[in-house]
């Protein structure tokens, strides 16, 4: 049974149960601070679970991208040592929003398993969470009953609170589980040693395949449970291993899903994947694993970076090239040629992945191009290292050096120093490695006390911000965030105007007004479903009733660059080609970014169309459509375009500007006449394939061009020019290089007949050293030319002084014949002090700069009785 077929068993199986069955949410995770990626099907439901949102169908199936590589899922160290763990993997899920429980939800799984798909019940192994004294649980013997009416009694196995229980963070909601493990050892293997022995146990073909937990806590900072107002079910399927399964094989990476991506890896690197242990089974297993996480982050929205989501993919990139590189012997960029297959084989369920093709070749081929470069460089500095004689031993701290700066994994440093018979330390590298992590934790370190509730309430916040700028609220909850210096509250109203920041535009922020008080509200964030608004100081008066208002200047402006930004998009994709895509965005009250595929730079006269097209359809002032919720595919059909990395409803908002029609959630201008003018300011590129464009609207754009009016204005008067300032100027310019070119050539006659001169007037000295002194306005490269030019001359010291009007120089300059009974550099620090300055050169030829020209004879005199003396 292929991979594509499993994926659909599993959704009809459910739709026939009454689900509803959902789309995969992008991997990125915008909305939740505690999570990075979406690293299990039900984070899209956590607001679900605890309470704070109702649910629009009570039971929901889909397949979830998920990603395990930071945070308390992180399998990214285990992925390719092993035959079964993935960093990216689909997984199958179903959820009862306090619907069915532990009854139907086991009994459903049992029988797609053993009926559906025909997995034979005697290799199917089940565990109970045996209870935890410290949390106060007993044993879940009611999923022990539920099991035993389908499950001999020696297959039903309890599990601890590590394997039994399942969180989705430090916080949040949990509650018991029960996992369904499959044993796929031959025959005569089970005889040997009977699968429940070996359930739990990290063997690679006893293995979990589904995971069904019962949500009923919500574990809070302390460490404590709550129980949830209603019980929840969450479950959660590896795909790849129920491919492995009903392929008969006995390691994922052996099904269908990774055989294209190895056949590909396989004619590339001219080697053969034997799914062994070896260092080079391992590389092909990371390479043809880690493909997949990177391309679909990329095509959720997260580029390679150096920081926070970005770092993470960059980092898992660099671990497939360096595994390809130490042990498939890959000598050049090759995991962007895998894509193509990898859209092959996954783009009919992932569109993201065919859609973007030709963009993911190109910001990987980039990334890891870059990177084998880096490579290079850190085995030159590794090359280096070892060139030195001694010990033969690298210090931790270089090991670690080459890490952090150059990405080599402390495994490739070992492995590179033992051809050349070194070693070093991996205790030393693991400190410098913890010390570092230890630095970037107490750095980023943002502790979230629990919610507080003020008033209880499962309704989400209704947002108002779309019609209205104040409103009546009460406060619901708050709860307060110790960051680095400060200290802030999150709280949530009942009612809003407040925008929270999305889709590229910043929150809203204004006052939240009782009748004694009034509080500044700086932002306001969405967490999942929540609206937050930050308070720096939390009422009195908690219960009072509120008048939220939002800063209307502030909106305003932010606003007319949203609707710009969506005029722009529509501009580029007319005047570039509709490869243009949007990458990101940015919308304040100041100005708006905007980010789009695009592979090369945006010529200036292009700049030009799109700047005019945008004015022009501000000139229109064509009025605002919103179309607050229709169905995505009526919005499609009228041409909105959807973005990857983007989770929609089924109900959707459109905006829609004349030609201009997206799917937005954003505050827009009610015509486009009210934006005013448009500027573009900047064009430059931020990542590979990606650039960014900069523009200016509404009052900051006026501000902007009465500002260059203003310039041009002056340079008017300046040139008392009216008429054609600009061929004016360039006369100007012109008539100034000329002169300058004459004032050139008349120094340089002034400074040859000034050295004949001073040639002859050279002073004899008592120690019979010759002296030419002068001293005259001239600035420092003509005292330079000058004391060149008289060096030469047998016998003789040059001092010359050169005044400015509040400048002053000092040159000193040796004839070869007294170097040696002589020091120019010297002479200078001695009389450098009488023109307040200083300076240095060569023992033959010296200057100083100071700024009192009238110390000139004194330092003078000096130098000569400095000469004299010796
Ligand atoms: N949340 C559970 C898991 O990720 C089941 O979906 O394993």
């Amino acid at each position: 049974m292929k991979t594509v077929e499993i994926r659909e068993r599993f959704l009809n199986f459910f739709k026939d149960h009454q689900h509803d069955i959902q789309s995969s949410a992008p991997i990125v995770n915008k909305d939740d601070p505690t999570l990075m990626f979406i690293n299990a099907g039900m984070n899209q439901f956590k607001d679900i679970f605890l309470g704070n949102q109702e649910p629009k169908f009570t039971r929901v199936a889909n397949s979830q991208k998920c990603l395990r590589v930071s945070g308390k899922h992180n399998d990214l160290e285990e992925v390719g040592v092993d035959t079964y763990h993935h960093t990216l993997f689909e997984m199958l899920g179903n959820w009862s929003f306090g619907d069915y429980y532990k009854e139907e939800a086991i009994t459903m799984a049992w029988d797609f398993i053993t009926k559906d798909l025909g997995i034979a019940k005697d290799c199917l192994y089940v565990t109970y969470f045996e209870g935890d004294k410290d949390d106060n649980l007993g044993p879940d013997d009611e999923t022990k009953s539920i099991w035993s009416k389908f499950v001999a009694p020696e297959n039903i196995l309890k599990g601890n609170k590590k394997d039994n229980f399942w969180e989705m963070g430090d916080v949040g909601p949990c509650g018991p589980c029960t996992e369904l493990h499959v044993d796929i050892r031959p025959d005569a293997e089970k005889q040997a040693k009977p699968g429940r022995d070996l359930v739990n146990m990290d063997h690679p073909q006893v293995v979990e395949i589904w995971n069904l937990v019962f949500i009923a806590f919500n574990r809070f900072t302390d460490g404590s449970l709550k129980v949830l107002p209603r019980q929840h079910v969450d479950t959660g399927m590896g795909l790849e291993r129920l491919a492995m399964v009903l392929q008969g094989k006995t390691s994922t990476y052996d099904t269908d899903i990774f055989a294209a991506l190895i056949a590909h890896l396989e004619n590339k690197s001219h080697k053969k994947y034997t799914g062994g242990d070896s260092k080079l089974d391992i590389a092909f297993r990371v390479i043809s694993d880690h493909i997949r996480a990177v391309s679909f982050a990329i095509a959720d929205g997260q580029l390679p970076s150096n920081t926070g989501a970005g770092y993470v993919i960059r980092r898992i990139l660099r671990r497939a090239v360096r595994y390809g590189y130490s042990f498939l012997e890959m000598q050049d960029a090759f995991l962007f040629g895998m894509v193509p297959t990898l859209a092959n084989e996954m783009g009919s369920y992932f569109p993201e992945l065919k859609a973007q093709e030709k963009f993911i070749v190109k910001v990987i081929k980039e990334e890891e191009s870059a990177f084998f470069r880096t490579l290079s460089s850190g085995l030159g500095k590794l090359e280096n290292y070892t060139a030195e004689a001694g010990e033969k031993v690298l210090s931790g701290e270089k090991a670690f050096e080459l890490y952090d700066t150059f990405g080599f994994p402390f495994d490739l440093t070992q492995l590179i120093l033992k051809e050349k018979s070194w070693t070093t330390s991996e205790d030393d590298f693991k400190a410098c490695m913890q010390q570092q992590k230890d630095r970037s934790k107490a750095a980023a370190k943002q502790e979230m006390d629990d919610w507080v509730i003020v008033v209880d309430s499962a309704n989400e916040t209704e947002f108002v911000g779309y019609d209205q700028l104040s409103t009546q609220s009460k406060i619901l909850r708050y709860r307060k965030v110790s960051a680095k210096k400060k200290t802030f509250f999150q709280v949530v109203l009942d009612k809003t105007p407040f925008y929270p920041e999305g889709g590229g535009q910043v929150g809203d922020v204004g006052v939240l007004q009782s009748k004694e008080e009034s509080f500044k509200v700086t932002g306001t964030k969405k967490e999942n479903q929540l609206i937050l608004h930050i308070l720096e100081v939390l009422p009195a008066d908690l219960n009072a009733d509120f008048t939220a208002v939002v800063d209307k200047n502030n909106r305003e402006a932010s606003q007319k660059n949203h609707s710009a930004t969506h005029l722009l998009h529509l501009a580029l994709r007319e005047v570039l080609g509709t490869h243009v895509e949007q990458r990101g965005s940015l919308v304040n009250a100041d100005y708006l970014r905007f980010d789009f595929s695009h592979f090369e730079k945006v010529s200036k006269e292009e700049l030009e169309k799109v700047e005019a097209r945008v004015n022009d359809l501000i000139q229109e002032n064509i009025p605002l459509n919103e179309y607050r919720s229709i169905p995505k595919a009526e919005a499609e059909a009228m041409g909105a375009m959807a973005l990857f990395g983007e989770k929609y409803g089924d109900a959707v908002r459109a905006i829609k500007f004349g030609p201009s029609i997206e799917l937005c959630g954003g505050t827009h201008v009610q015509s486009t006449g009210v934006i005013g003018l448009v500027k573009i300011v900047s064009e430059a590129s931020v990542a590979a394939g990606v650039r960014r464009i900069e523009m200016l609207s509404g009052k900051s754009a006026l501000d902007w061009v009465s500002n260059k009016v203003g310039t041009l204005d002056k340079l008017e008067e300046i040139l008392g020019s009216k008429k054609d300032p600009v061929a004016d100027l360039e006369k100007l310019v012109q008539q100034k290089s000329e002169l300058q070119k004459k004032v050139e050539a008349f120094e340089q006659a002034e400074i040859t007949s000034l050295i004949k001169e001073l040639k002859g007037k050279a002073e004899e000295l008592s120690n019979g050293i010759r002296l030419i002194r002068y001293s005259g306005a001239l600035e420092a490269p003509a005292l330079k030319t000058i004391a060149f030019g008289l060096k030469s001359e047998e016998n003789c010291a040059v001092v010359l002084g050169g005044k400015g009007a509040s400048k002053a120089f000092l040159q000193v300059a040796l004839n070869e014949s007294l170097v040696g009974r002589l020091n120019a550099k010297e002479l200078i620090k001695q009389t450098a002090p009488f023109i307040q300055g200083g300076g240095g050169g060569q023992d033959f030829l010296a200057s100083a700069g100071g700024k009192n020209p009238d110390g000139i004879s004194k330092a003078l005199d000096k130098a000569k009785e400095l000469i004299e003396s010796i």
